[in-house]
């Protein structure tokens, strides 16, 4: 049994999308095996693409709970899990979005996605963030398309086979 450290970001949601109730929460041991699911079964929109076992899974989440400066959330129903997103790096007003994984196939394409990440925004918006950035492999245009519809705007960069997408958080008029 691992201890949790503080996490610089945490917090408890639900909200309504479609009639149907979500909630999302921060990530907890008996989450990983279908993170690590969703992982796998998406890896080539990743960066690493091996299959992740089960062991590297929990190897993973024991530095996980020791990182107070990575954070995962998933979103979920009454039933079952349907999506997840993490958060690392924070350092200055700026956060790195990763592993955002919509997990339950009948939940792709509704808005349900797009809803969790405006949820999530506001929160870290109050959390005086100002930019949110992330790397997206070049031949992940559904995952471009999807990020530009949030807001992020591709950012030049030379070579390699990522963008570099940012989004910045406007302030609210005082
Ligand atoms: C990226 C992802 C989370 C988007 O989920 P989603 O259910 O499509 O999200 P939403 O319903 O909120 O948004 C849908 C919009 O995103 C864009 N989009 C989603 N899939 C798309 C595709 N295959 N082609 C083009 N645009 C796409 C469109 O603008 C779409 O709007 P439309 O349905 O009106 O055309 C989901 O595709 C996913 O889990 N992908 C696999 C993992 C992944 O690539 N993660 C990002 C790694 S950096």
């Amino acid at each position: 049994m691992v201890n949790r450290t503080e996490k610089f970001i945490d917090f408890m949601r639900r909200f309504r999308c479609q009639g149907e109730q979500f909630f999302v929460r921060s990530i907890s041991e008996k989450d990983i095996e279908t993170l690590r699911r969703w992982k796998n079964n998406h890896r080539k929109s990743f960066f690493y693409q091996g299959i992740i076992s089960p062991k590297q899974q929990k190897a993973w989440y024991s530095k996980f709970v020791l990182d107070d400066n990575q954070q995962m959330f998933v979103c979920e129903t009454v039933e079952r899990l349907i999506a997840c997103v993490g958060f690392k790096n924070a350092h200055k007003g700026k956060i790195e979005l990763y592993n955002l994984i919509c997990g339950d196939p009948r939940y792709l394409r509704k808005g349900l996605m797009s809803h969790l990440y405006q949820a999530i925004e506001k929160i870290i918006k109050e959390e005086k963030f100002n930019e949110i950035y992330l790397y997206v492999l070049k031949n992940n245009v559904a995952a471009q398309e999807w990020y530009k519809r949030q807001g992020f705007k591709c950012q030049p960069r030379r070579g390699g086979n990522s963008y570099l997408m940012k989004r910045f958080i406007e302030k609210e008029p005082l």
